[in-house]
């Protein structure tokens, strides 16, 4: 029987191994999964409110490594990976996305001979001053499987002479919102908790370091999302907070943004699925708006889900005030926008992105 060993840890990898690691679970008999879970993210609403609400399994292994700077980070899961990599065996490592855990994943896995699979290859900002955008580089040069998203993620490793192992599977982040769909369709909005009604706000998430670190980009996106015509429910990453109290900015002033903390998958998605528009600068979310049928403004000034732009569905707006309101009025009042159904069929796969994964690493590994 195969084995492979997956390495997570931060909160989109929990959203996208879930679908993943359930076709690995109806494989049991031909392929075994090791899940290990590095401890990147450790606050209940960060980590295991995805594992109880996605139904994804408890992971075999919790290296415990938390925050600390990216080289610590990713230095102490790398020596952790390796014990019980060591002590496992496995024909392979499965990581995901592009963060610190992806990076130690791959790298433990390539120093001690054995083949990595990339879930998420392809991608690129071209800005390598992202951290992801390192990682997710090195992740691909040292993969054996590259398993790609988008067309646009083929075309990006064409031109890095890499062509081998690269398969186009689709978005395994559309398998998981498709999984929950029935879940949410029961749900009763849970806009009504904030005081809004369906329709009549936007959702905003600020993460990056590029927005957190820079006090005054923070300032900017916080002054622009304030003056929205519609209230502002934004569900506030730890590090974003830390950054406002670091920065000292007086959210008494940003009295039209509702903060509240991070929220788990099924919140977030009906927040979203209820919005009038969404505001970000994660990735996930500039997708999972797409998912939903809402228009997104992205925080930034470029993205990695450029066909999300092309078909008029997403704006990149940067960090400018008056790009944020000009980019959100005309996604608000934008009418004839290709119908997001069909969109998300063929830009993202139609949801067998993860069958197509474990086939292919039963058949291949
Ligand atoms: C990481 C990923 C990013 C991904 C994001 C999703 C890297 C380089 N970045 O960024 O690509 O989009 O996760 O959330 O891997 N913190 C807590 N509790 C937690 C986790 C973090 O308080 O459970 C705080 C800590 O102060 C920490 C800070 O958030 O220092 C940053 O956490 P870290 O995991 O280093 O990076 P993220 O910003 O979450």
């Amino acid at each position: 029987m195969k084995k492979i060993l997956t390495v997570i840890g931060a909160r989109p990898q929990f959203i996208k191994a879930a679908p993943v690691s359930k076709q690995f679970l109806n494989s049991e008999g031909v392929c075994r999964e090791i899940l290990v879970h590095t401890g990147q993210h450790y606050d209940w609403e960060m980590s295991e409110v995805f594992f109880q609400q996605l139904g994804l399994r408890k992971p075999h292994y919790h290296l415990g490594v938390g925050s600390q700077t990216h080289a610590r980070q990713t230095g102490t899961m790398l020596a952790r990976l390796e014990e019980v990599i060591l002590a496992e065996g496995p024909d392979a490592v499965l990581v995901y996305g592009d963060t610190n855990s992806t990076l130690a994943g791959a790298l433990c896995a390539a120093k001690l001979n054995l083949p990595v699979a990339h879930v998420e290859a392809g991608l690129r900002s071209y800005k390598k001053s992202m951290p992801e955008e390192i990682n997710r580089v090195l992740t691909d040069h040292m993969s054996n499987w590259l398993f790609v998203p988008t067309k646009q993620g083929m075309a990006n490793l064409q031109k890095e002479g890499l062509e081998e192992g690269v398969h186009l599977v689709g978005d395994v982040m559309l398998d998981t919102a498709l999984l929950v769909q029935e879940v949410l369709s029961r749900q009763k909005p849970i806009c009504e908790r904030f005081g809004v009604s369906p329709e009549s706000y936007a959702v905003a998430t600020v993460h990056r370091a590029e927005n957190t670190d820079n006090p005054s980009n923070l300032q900017d996106l916080l002054i622009g999302l304030a003056q929205l015509p519609i209230a502002v429910l934004m569900p506030t990453h730890p590090r974003t907070r830390h950054a406002m109290t670091t920065h000292g900015i007086d959210v008494k002033s940003l009295d039209n943004i509702r903060f509240c903390e991070p929220l788990g998958y099924l919140e977030i998605s009906d927040l979203i699925a209820h919005s009038k528009l969404v505001l970000t600068d994660s990735g996930g979310l500039q997708k999972e708006a797409l998912f939903h049928g809402k228009p997104c403004v992205t925080l930034r000034e470029e993205t990695e889900w450029t066909e999300t732009v092309e078909s008029g569905w997403n704006m990149l707006s940067g960090s400018d005030p008056a790009a944020i309101l000009d980019s959100a009025s005309m996604q608000m009042h934008a009418n004839h926008r290709p119908p997001f159904r069909e969109l998300c069929d063929q830009y993202y796969g139609g949801g067998k992105a993860s069958e197509r994964i474990v086939s292919a690493l039963i058949a291949e590994v």
